[in-house]
């Protein structure tokens, strides 16, 4: 027996033992009162539970993670397996434990005082020792401990406080989740002191009539509770009572003890002010508890909003409104430090996705750090707070486990107890991907029965209710179902809940095609709310390319715009050596790991734009009308300008009036003054905050509502508007094989039908069907090539494992210098579902500026576009580029009507015969297939420009619905034209 008794009981493969000698949670905030012990501890890592720490220390900065600065036991990332093979409740014996230890000095006029120690969150199991002697045990990765140290230290003396995480135990098989395995404590340490007498929990219930009521649990640290103490309350200034009532009737229940220190304040506020998530209106509450001499002997502070939430029948309401839920999941991670996440940087989070039209969060799959919570009250999302409950390997031994059954219910249990305070928090959920089994059910009840004001959702659940309504979910929460499920569910009859997608959308690489057609079947189909995507990270781990470790802290110019700096990578799994491990399926968020949006941020900020815009009627008789997509805001907060784009004419703004529409409404806008342009015309509605929000300076863009005004007649793209001919100019040169010449290409124009697989198209096997088919190496065969007059006829076969491609080309000089290329495919009925069907040729280098006119300015695809509008947009090319973690398919833009590279003397001009995918990059598709990481790409001197007459939607099958039909390439004949202007 090892002399230790808290590591004799060998807690970590004992799932009954939850905890001992832990507090119980409670809502009451402590952190602005208390002594902080973050900072340098003293570290050692054992390699396992049972051996004695040695003499030699290093040093460790708490919070923090091992695994980011400790060589011996580096990050692993596993999705769904065990990172070993012990079955539950057993752990490996090779178990990491992080020892801290260091000295505490409790403050000397903290004698007489009830002293706490709180630890923010460690991982997996904490023991907790004082000077030696075993303090107390917790368990769950993501809440806090608390531990009563008044009688283990001394004010005005030193204490040894040591702390021991064991990283491997029973409650790893339920903390299973798609994540790094890091060890560590990770969140903030703290030792508070309070008086004897003291809140021991506040519980508040704002309704959306004013009436508050405030239910508070008063304890003194020796059992019985002194006489004629008392609870005050004070909301915004007013103050107000102990409710008498429910003092008379507990005093006269026979069954109440008198040691019950139960107290309830009730007020009403005068002009209730609703929080939502468009308007987070919050009052400030401070409850005071007295002694008989009315001193103040504690106090709390709450932030309280007034809104309630309820389902009536499939719809769920928050203060009587079906609300959409445009969420995402959010894990707590970050670059550096893992899941030690700052304030600053939470509040960044939370302001880039205000900015892009977010309003709801699941903290997947874990409760988050608290400091989350309150900032989503502030800046106004509805949370979906979910218990860290994730035994995905062995999900069904453990949902039926007795032995399990305890955690299930204290992970559920304590997160509501310290998170029911929050108006942000709408809906519990009971965890993810467990199965469903009678641990499940006893969560429920504890949650159904102590707290109904918020329904509870649990995926493993109702995925599609079938009607059922006996179980653990309120919602019908599945996770990447195919729209066209949800659609048909909807129209069944058989829906008896509202449907919120608790996860679609995989965010993986380049992809979230379809994500608009998504949107627009939820806004036509009853019973339909919303979803969250996952995910909001891509959890790349900054390392050191030369000796592959985490970079670690600190240091500024580490990373820009989503890419590493030299020297440095994004490591995802298998990067740190590990064999057991789900490679890039960890880079799967609508942000790179530092926070750069990705492009489908802004696909999803027009897609959740308050304000859109339609055209109504016909020719002279057209209207423009603005509709108001908020549920609760009217449109003054935001201030509009028109612009104008037109193919051949530029753009140019005219200043615009939004109406007042109430939310949900609609009206008619005064139509701008629209000037005459040549072809094409765009009307875009430029909108943004008309004066500061909490989430955005005045100014910051909102949205791009976009209609098309004047359409462009047959050929007018191509030529332009002044026209061109053919006359009597000789042909353009090609060799003896019809590959055109042309200085200013390094290489000709040819037929490409592939692209540098993206993570969908791995996963979803459309890049093995692809290799197969020989698509990635075709072969070109000449087979004819004829002059006539100023064209040259090209005609080639390209060799595939299914046939050949009849491609023809023709080469035509026109008389203001131009060549026109008119192309023809031929795929074999085999070749259905290609990449893509089109062009691919490359430049000199030195053309280093492209302006074009089409969709943009961000990158955008065929099943990913309406959230890049129509206009004149320039960059350098190097910038088109999007650096997907794993170097795939990137940098396209949709939509493209003409284009020019330019640089030095040289521009080479583009004009298409429709608006078409195109993409210049600095890489080949067999450079981006090539490599694993973005850091190991050369980009080449000239440009790689390809223009497709048809290119593959990205869909999202890395996980969940691959494309929708439409945006599939077919087989058979494809055309397309385009003129070359080099100079
Ligand atoms: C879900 C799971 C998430 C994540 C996602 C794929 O099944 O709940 O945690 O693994 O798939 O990225
Ligand atoms: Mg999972």
């Amino acid at each position: 027996m090892h002399r230790d008794p808290l590591i004799a009981l060998r807690p970590w493969e004992a799932p009954e033992v939850t905890s001992w000698g832990r507090l119980p949670m409670n809502a009451v905030d402590r952190r602005a009162r208390a002594l902080s012990l973050d900072g340098r501890w003293r570290f050692q890592l054992l390699p396992s539970p049972e051996r004695e720490p040695g003499p030699a220390w290093s040093w460790a900065e708490l919070p923090g993670s091992w695994a980011l600065h400790a060589a011996e036991d580096p990050p692993q990332y596993t999705n769904v397996r065990m990172p070993w093979p012990e079955f539950p409740p057993d752990s490996p014996a090779a178990n990491p434990t992080g020892v801290y230890e260091r000295e505490v000095t409790v403050p000397a006029d903290w004698a007489g005082r009830r002293i706490v120690l709180q630890v923010g969150a460690a991982e997996s199991v904490l023991l907790v020792h004082v000077d030696g002697r075993p303090v107390g045990v917790s368990k769950d990765s993501h809440l806090a401990a608390e531990f009563d140290l008044s009688e283990a230290v001394r004010p005005g003396e030193p204490a040894t406080v040591r702390l021991t995480v064991v990283k491997w135990s029973d409650a790893s098989h339920i903390e299973d989740q798609d994540q790094w395995w890091l060890g560590g404590i990770t969140r903030s340490v703290l030792l508070y002191a309070t008086d004897p007498l003291y809140l021991a929990d506040v519980t508040v219930r704002a309704r959306l009539d004013g009436d508050l009521r405030v239910r508070c649990q008063v304890r003194h640290m020796a059992g019985a509770l002194p006489d004629g103490w008392y609870v005050s309350g004070e909301l915004d200034g007013d103050r107000f009572a102990q409710d008498a009532e429910f003092d008379r009737v507990n005093e006269e229940d026979e069954r109440v003890s008198d040691f019950l220190g139960e107290v309830l304040l009730r007020a009403t506020a005068r002009t209730v002010r609703t929080w939502t998530a468009e308007t987070p209106e919050l009052y400030d509450l401070t409850v005071r508890l007295h002694r008989a001499d009315g001193t103040v002997a504690d106090t709390s502070h709450h932030r309280v909003g007034f809104r309630e939430v309820e389902i009536r029948g499939r719809d769920l309401l928050v203060n009587g409104e079906r609300v959409y839920l445009r969420g995402v999941n959010r894990h707590d991670f970050h670059p550096l430090t893992g899941r030690t996440v700052s304030y600053a940087d939470m509040r960044a989070d939370l302001v880039t996705l205000k900015r892009f039209g977010f309003n709801a969060i699941r903290t997947s799959h874990y409760p988050s750090d608290p400091a989350l919570y309150d900032l989503a009250d502030e800046l106004g999302f509805y949370v979906v707070d979910e218990a860290n409950i994730e035994s995905h390997d062995h999900a069904h031994e453990i949902a039926e486990d007795p032995r399990y059954l305890g955690a299930f219910v204290d992970r559920v249990s304590r997160m509501v107890l310290r998170d029911k305070n929050h108006p942000s928090v709408i809906i519990w959920s009971l965890g993810n991907e467990s199965d469903y089994g009678a641990n499940h059910d006893a969560a429920a009840g504890w949650l159904r029965s102590h707290e109904p004001t918020r329904p509870v959702q649990y995926e493993g659940a109702a995925k599609l209710d079938w009607g059922a309504t006996d179980d653990a979910s309120d919602i019908a929460c599945p996770m990447y179902a195919p729209i066209e499920d949800c659609v048909a569910h909807a129209l069944s009859g058989e829906q008896t809940r509202p449907l919120i997608q608790c996860e679609y959308s995989h965010a993986m690489g380049n992809s979230n095609g379809t994500l608009a057609d998504m949107w627009a079947a939820i806004e036509a189909t009853p019973g339909l709310q919303g979803g969250f995507i996952w995910e909001l990270w891509d959890h790349g781990i900054l390392q050191r390319v030369n000796d592959g470790r985490p970079a670690g802290s600190g240091g500024a110019g580490l990373y820009d715009n989503g890419v590493a700096a030299p020297g440095l990578r994004w490591a995802y799994g298998g990067d740190f050596g590990e064999s057991i491990h789900d490679g890039a399926f960890i880079a799967d968020g609508v942000v790179f790991p530092d926070r750069t949006p990705k492009p489908v941020m802004y696909e999803h900020r027009e897609i959740a734009a308050p304000v859109r815009l339609s055209v109504e009627g016909e020719g002279a008789w057209r209207v423009l009308r603005v509709h108001n997509k908020q549920h609760f805001r009217d449109l003054s907060w935001l201030a509009a300008e028109w612009e104008f784009a037109a193919a051949d004419g530029g753009s140019w703004t005219l200043p615009a009036r939004l109406p007042a529409v109430p939310p949900g409404d609609s009206a008619v806008i005064d139509r701008p003054e629209v000037l005459d342009g040549a072809g094409e015309i765009w009307l875009t509605l430029n909108v943004t905050t008309a004066a500061d929000e909490p989430w955005a300076p005045r100014g910051t863009e909102v949205c791009h509502p976009q209609v098309r005004w004047y359409e462009a007649d047959a050929d007018e793209l191509l030529v332009g508007a002044e026209g061109s001919s053919v006359g009597h100019v000789p042909p353009p040169a090609t060799d003896e094989d019809g590959l055109l010449l042309h200085p200013l290409l390094t290489a000709p124009p040819t037929l490409s039908l592939w692209r540098a697989p993206t993570d969908n198209d791995v996963l979803g096997g459309m890049a093995e069907r692809w290799r197969e088919l020989g698509l990635d190496r075709l072969r070109r065969e000449p087979v004819a090539v004829e002059r006539k007059g100023s064209t040259v006829r090209v005609r080639a076969r390209w060799t595939t494992a299914v046939g050949p491609v009849e491609h023809e080309q023709s080469f035509t000089a026109l008389v203001d210098g131009r060549i026109l290329v008119e192309e023809t495919a031929v795929l074999p009925e085999e070749l259905t579902d290609v990449a893509r069907v089109g062009t691919v040729f490359e430049t000199v280098a030195g053309l280093d500026d492209i302006c074009w006119y089409g969709q943009g300015p961000w990158e955008s695809y065929p099943d990913r576009a309406v959230g890049a509008p129509v206009g004149h947009h320039s960059a350098a090319v190097d910038d088109l580029f999007t650096p997907y973690l794993r170097p795939q398919e990137s940098g396209g833009r949709h939509g493209v009507r003409h284009f020019s590279l330019s640089g030095g003397e040289h521009t080479v001009a583009v004009r298409l015969d429709e608006p078409r995918q195109v993409s210049v990059t600095r890489f080949r598709a067999e450079d981006l297939a090539a490599v694993a990481h973005h850091d190991e790409l050369v980009p080449r001197p000239g440009c790689v420009v390809h223009l497709d007459a048809a290119h593959r939607g990205l869909g999202t099958a890395s996980c969940g619905p691959d494309t929708a039909s439409s945006y599939l390439v077919p087989s058979g004949v494809h055309r397309w034209s385009w003129t070359l202007r080099a100079l």
